[in-house]
């Protein structure tokens, strides 16, 4: 029996990734081996509660000589507690944490597992104002957390995080969390002056939501938060991390049993978190996830990977500066990051949504996104944002972001009267093909 309706969408939807090239940052390309590790027979096991967390310091033949049953519901997990202890040990490794949770589905499960372990209803957080860049789950009202916390925001000024702003709230408002994380933000925040700021507030938690750039921080060109006095960072695993899509919770603190009740202070927060993810939030791991997050981190420990985080930047910044050249203005002026974003109403006098979507027909795929104070409404903002993680991935450099620059600049002259210009915009398509062609998923190579 073969389902073929939905084997031949994903045959078309693997073609459409191959024949175009990927500009949304928070997308990537995965490894064969991390499919392979989706794909497995571990999605059959239901594994509610933990593995044993002891001898988790070492290297992997270390973490595997403990074979403790843990802390789980169910039994026959000889296999599945090893596959979580090393995805544990990876991830605590790789970004010099105490404790990690492998088990958010996603990264907003992981937000709101940390905002549940640490708050009561009615406390405050204090996050990057969502119009600036700040994540939904930072605060939306369209959120369920946003039903039970009372969410405030700090803006950011020239691009970068307003400071002054920041303190002057976190003084007032004397928040349970600040959190600094971001959607579209293109600067490096200053974690010391953050955690400064924190540490005069009794009971704030330091939180960092690094979804966007875990793996510039993984590859080392990009500051760890946990080492600037951050007690939690949150992430995906799916975006410049490069694997499954994912969450993650790293903390720094004491790990204790997570099946026993614990104090409720910032040194019990890996505990608290835990409890928090199961059973506070979730039910069952997804255990062929958390196998491909294991395999993720692994491919991130290697010293390739170093070398893909540097070359992400490194396109970034000439992506942006070829992208300036012909008449794009970005926010910022700019990027540190992976992220670009640019001011299209303020460029060449329409919508990001034009843009994006003529985009489209010659197979780069970048997203419409708001700008800072935008006046246009979120269907059809002013700005597009876009990013390097997944054409890094295939292998393209600095002379394919100037290609790509030169794409997106006849683009943006043509898409005002689209319908005269089809030839041009089919040849462009035939372009990209070729140029996306010569540099194979990584998954066909
Ligand atoms: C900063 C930030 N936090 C959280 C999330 C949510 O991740 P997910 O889509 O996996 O729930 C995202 C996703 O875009 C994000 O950018």
């Amino acid at each position: 029996m073969n389902d073929e309706k939905i084997f031949k969408l994903i045959e078309n939807e693997r073609q459409r990734q191959n024949e175009g090239l990927e500009l949304i940052p928070s997308e990537n390309y995965v490894s064969t081996e991390v499919l392979r590790a989706m794909g497995s027979v571990l999605t059959n096991k239901y594994c509610e509660g933990y593995p044993n967390f002891d001898g988790l310091d070492g290297d992997d033949d270390a973490v595997l000589a403990s074979t403790d049953a843990g802390h789980r519901y169910y039994g026959g997990q000889e296999n599945t507690n090893q596959v979580e202890r090393l995805a544990i040990a990876r991830a605590r490794r790789l970004f010099g944490a105490d404790h990690a949770n492998v088990q958010p589905h996603s990264g907003a499960q992981a937000n709101n597992a940390v905002y549940n372990a640490w708050l009561q209803p009615g406390d405050t957080v204090l996050g990057m104002n969502l119009a600036h860049g700040g994540h939904l789950t930072h605060g939306s009202p369209v959120t369920q957390s946003a039903k039970f916390y009372n969410f405030a925001a700090y803006g950011t000024k020239d691009g970068d995080i307003d400071y002054e702003d920041l303190e002057a709230k976190a003084r007032e408002l004397q928040p349970k969390i600040i959190l600094v994380g971001y959607s579209a933000f293109m600067k490096v925040p200053d974690f010391e002056r953050v955690a400064k700021i924190g540490a005069e507030i009794p009971g704030c938690l330091l939180m960092a939501d690094m979804a966007h750039v875990a793996g510039l921080i993984a590859g080392g060109v990009h500051p760890n938060p946990l080492k600037f006095g951050f007690h939690v960072m949150t992430t995906t695993t799916h975006k410049t991390l490069r694997g499954p899509r994912g969450g993650l919770i790293l903390s720094r603190g004491i790990v204790g049993n997570p099946l026993k009740k614990c104090e409720h202070t910032l040194e019990n927060i890996p505990t608290l978190i835990d409890r928090s993810v199961f059973p506070g939030t979730q039910g069952g791991p997804l255990m062929h996830v958390i196998a491909a997050k294991a395999v993720a981190f692994y491919e991130a420990l290697q010293p390739e990977f170093k070398e893909y985080a540097a070359q992400v930047v490194r396109n970034a910044k000439v992506l942006a500066e070829e992208l300036q050249k012909r008449g794009f203005k970005l926010i910022g002026d700019g990027t540190e990051n992976h992220l670009i974003l640019a001011n299209i109403k303020a460029s060449f006098g329409y919508d990001g949504k034009i843009l994006e979507r003529a985009l489209d027909r010659i197979g780069l795929n970048l997203n419409a996104n708001a700008i800072p104070n935008d006046t246009l409404p979120p269907f059809r903002p002013s700005g597009v944002r876009l990013g390097t993680p997944a054409i890094t991935t295939r292998g393209l450099g600095e002379a394919e972001m100037v290609q790509i620059a030169d794409w997106m600049a006849r683009v943006a002259t043509l898409c005002v009267d689209e319908e005269n210009h089809d030839e041009q915009f089919d040849k462009m398509r035939e372009e990209v093909r070729a140029l996306a062609l010569r540099f194979p998923l990584p998954s066909e190579q």
